[in-house]
């Protein structure tokens, strides 16, 4: 048997190819608009593209909410006709991609406006992959696996967030595998997206709670990777920064504007981040609960990143370090390992104060060698974690989280 000492230098070294191989991608960033309001510039600008029916992607929650009305009202009075997809669900499955693709083919639609959350926002990236690419879904999962230009993809997120409207991955669901996948290719990334903060002032506080660790954990992730970049590490902090000085008001006052659209922000800086550095062991765990028990996705994240924190601590120290001072949290002469002590400590803090749990209700001790195989696969090959847990360690951290464990 190969010592697993042997297969982490392994994926070191697959990593660090990835690292140096990344510059050749040349990702695309969106033609991008921000503000309260903004969304509708997004319209005017899809109507200057001469693009004339658009295929809508949206969730059934939304249409009810009003949400889309301003912007169908502004496509129909600069003659652009649409059709709505309203058939995406949180953690949208194939079954509900292929539904939009067929909508898409039957209306003749040669671009696709996404809004919604990351839901909407990824079944649209693959409805648009699907549009010019024979394969199956599966066979797109993993890196670079998108062939065929899509058709072109305009986002406006709804939530603050995930960051899909800036970033290479699209996240699908295969209940008929329990597995949860993610499509990375910088095909996928949008052509255009609006940040705007108005349309989030409706999402309820747990929904906030919930996304706005989700892209906290993006900025986590991406800042304690080892496939960080300067770059990455600019957007990471600085979402990390206002992700801490406006969640809390976001949850606590969801009318505030200011404070949704600093989120919209940081969370399009946090997706900027991770698209390059890669997200960790916190993501690979909750696509897994999340195709498991359809636990929303940032309320996944939000258990697992502080037990990731602890357990990463050791090699990287300076980096949490860091990351609680653009908290806000340096009070002058702690060390680097109180400092670090103290981001988790303020982690599971924010976690207390949005009433989300610390164990996960539905765990059963039954799936927890499955689990542990499917997050390995994930983390290991695509993921450039600071510290790896071989198998039975990975058992045991997933133990901590059996409701029984509390
Ligand atoms: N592509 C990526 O880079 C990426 C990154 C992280 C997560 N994801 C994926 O994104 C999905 C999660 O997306 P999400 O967390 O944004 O949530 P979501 O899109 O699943 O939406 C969650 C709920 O919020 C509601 N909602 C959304 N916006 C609203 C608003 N403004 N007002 C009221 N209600 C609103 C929706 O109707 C839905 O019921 C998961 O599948 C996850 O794996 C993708
Ligand atoms: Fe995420």
């Amino acid at each position: 048997m190969i010592p697993f000492s042997l297969k982490v230098l392994v994926y070191k070294i697959f990593q660090f190819l990835l690292k140096i191989s990344t510059p050749l991608l040349r990702f695309r960033t969106p033609e991008m608009f921000s503000g309260p309001g903004s969304s509708l510039l997004l319209c005017d600008h899809i109507a200057k593209t001469g693009v004339k029916n658009l295929l809508i992607v949206t969730d059934a929650m939304l249409v009810k909410l009003g949400l889309l009305g301003p912007m169908q009202e502004r496509l129909k009075q600069l003659g652009v006709s649409y059709v709505v997809y309203d058939g995406v669900l949180p953690n949208p499955t194939i079954a509900q991609i292929e539904t939009g693709l067929t909508l898409l083919k039957k209306e003749g639609c040669t671009a696709i406006l996404a809004i919604g959350g990351g839901s909407s926002i990824d079944a649209a990236k693959v409805i648009a992959a699907r549009a010019k690419n024979p394969h199956k879904i599966v066979h797109m999962a993993g890196l670079m696996r998108v062939i065929f230009k899509p058709l072109p993809l305009y986002a406006v997120p709804t939530t603050a967030g995930t960051g899909s409207e800036v970033t290479i991955a699209a996240v699908v669901s295969d209940p008929s595998t329990t597995r949860k996948f993610a499509i990375m290719d910088p095909a996928l990334v949008p052509v255009g997206a609006a940040l705007d903060g108005a349309l989030m002032a409706g999402l309820p506080a747990p929904i906030t709670a919930a996304t706005g660790m989700d892209a906290l954990t993006h900025a986590v992730e991406a800042y304690i990777s080892r496939n960080h970049t300067k770059m990455t590490d600019a957007e990471a902090l600085e979402a990390t920064r206002l992700i801490m000085q406006n969640l809390p008001t976001a949850v606590h006052d969801g009318q505030n504007i200011e404070a949704r659209q600093n989120m919209a922000l940081a969370s399009f800086k946090a997706g900027v981040a991770f698209t390059t550095a890669g997200v960790g062991y916190v993501h690979a765990i909750a696509h897994n609960f999340g195709a498991y028990y359809h636990l929303p996705h940032g309320l996944a994240n939000a258990i697992v990143l502080p037990r990731v924190l602890d357990f990463s601590k050791p090699d990287c120290i300076d980096r949490l370090a860091t990351l609680a001072e653009v908290s806000g949290l340096k009070q002058g002469g702690e060390s680097a390992a109180q400092l670090a002590d103290k981001f988790i400590a303020h982690v599971r803090k924010l976690n207390a104060e949005f009433g989300i749990p610390s164990q996960v209700e539905k765990l059963k001790e039954s799936d927890i060698p499955a689990i542990t195989d499917k997050a390995m696969a994930e983390a290991h090959w695509t993921y450039a974690v600071p510290r790896y847990m071989d198998k039975p360690e990975f058992e045991g951290f997933m133990r901590g989280m059996l409701p029984a464990a509390a």
